[in-house]
């Protein structure tokens, strides 16, 4: 069983306009509403591996049912934390003239102290209840930047913890040594503090991350491709050529496919595969939609990897 942590989850608003008109009347053609998070998403993409999961945070009385809906119709544990008011809305206008995306977010709501500590009990109860945590996504105001080291020392000693996170939510969640983190280039080079332009860069900077005691570091590349290394082994894996739809929630499927990779006991390149073969297939569908089984399987054919 996994356990996805979705501190800040959201609703997704597309609308779809003619052509976006600055400063002036837009009208709506089309509309639709979507609950998400990259929590949310880590553990609905889990039961399209065939997996057990679970997602707790934090969800709001007026609109929450959205994610609520969508996590139970996939078989996946809710145990959020109910609060009064509203999950927030990011909204994306599409300019089917252009096919470009404007993107105006919320937020989130303000997380008083008490509830940061109901959030940190919930994280220990199911800890207990599970192989993996996972940590990922933005903070809601009010908690603070290492809320995550302090909720992953609550899970400590009971199950791995995985972190996805950029900036000060990383490097200060490093401190509580999380067995997995899969920062993406640009999150990386925000930690090293310089630009990364070759693999080699990566992997030094990676192995770094391993020296601090993370075992596992996995590295994203976006349209260059992926890598990964436990301090024995590193690999790379070039993109998979596919047509590219939305690369939307393309992260929380690698995560996820590595994940899937550990539960069935594979070896580095073996985790490494599942989870490039996640994030291809992620990519490959429309919008905020996410892989099917089918397409992550075909996908498993088709990574190459590469040790370096
Ligand atoms: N254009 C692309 N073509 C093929 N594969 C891609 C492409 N973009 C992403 N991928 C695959 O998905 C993986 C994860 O993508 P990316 O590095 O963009 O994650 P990310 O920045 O963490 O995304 P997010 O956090 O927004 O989900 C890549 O390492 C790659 O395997
Ligand atoms: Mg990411």
């Amino acid at each position: 069983m996994i356990c996805a942590v979705c501190l800040n989850p959201c609703i997704d608003k597309t609308v779809e306009i003619d052509q976006f008109t600055y400063g002036g009347m837009n009208r709506i053609r089309a509309s639709r509403e979507d609950g998400c998070g990259k929590g949310v998403n880590v553990a609905l993409v889990a039961r399209q591996m065939g997996m057990e999961s679970a997602c707790i945070g934090f969800l709001f009385e007026e609109n929450g049912a959205l994610i609520a809906d969508r996590l139970r119709d996939a078989g996946a544990r809710e145990d959020c934390i109910w609060l009064p008011g509203r999950v927030r809305t990011n909204m994306k206008v599409f300019d089917r003239e252009n096919s470009r995306i404007t993107e105006i977010n919320e937020s989130g709501a303000f997380i008083s102290e008490a509830d940061q500590a109901r959030m940190v009990e919930r994280v220990r109860q199911w800890s207990a209840r599970c192989d993996t945590m996972v940590f990922t996504g933005s903070l809601p105001p009010g908690c603070p930047a290492e809320f995550y080291k302090t909720l992953m020392e609550a899970a400590q000693g009971r199950c791995r913890c995985v972190l996805d996170a950029e900036g000060e939510k990383l490097t200060r969640g490093m401190e509580a040594r999380p067995f997995l983190i899969k920062p993406n280039q640009y999150e990386l080079e925000l930690r090293t503090g310089r630009e990364l332009k070759t693999v080699r860069d990566i992997k030094r900077a990676a192995l770094d991350c391993v020296a601090e005691g993370v075992q596992i570091v996995a590295v994203s590349l976006g349209g260059d491709g992926a890598f990964i290394t436990d301090g024995e082994h590193s690999y790379f894996a070039p993109i998979v050529p596919v047509k590219v739809r939305s690369t939307v929630g393309a992260g929380d499927s690698m995560v996820t496919g590595f994940l899937h990779g550990l539960a069935l006991g594979e070896d580095l390149r073996g985790i490494f595969r599942r989870g490039v073969a996640a994030g291809t297939a992620a990519v490959t569908t429309e919008g905020t939609q996410l892989l099917t089984r089918t397409l992550y399987e075909e996908m498993l054919e088709r990574v190459v990897i590469e040790e370096v």
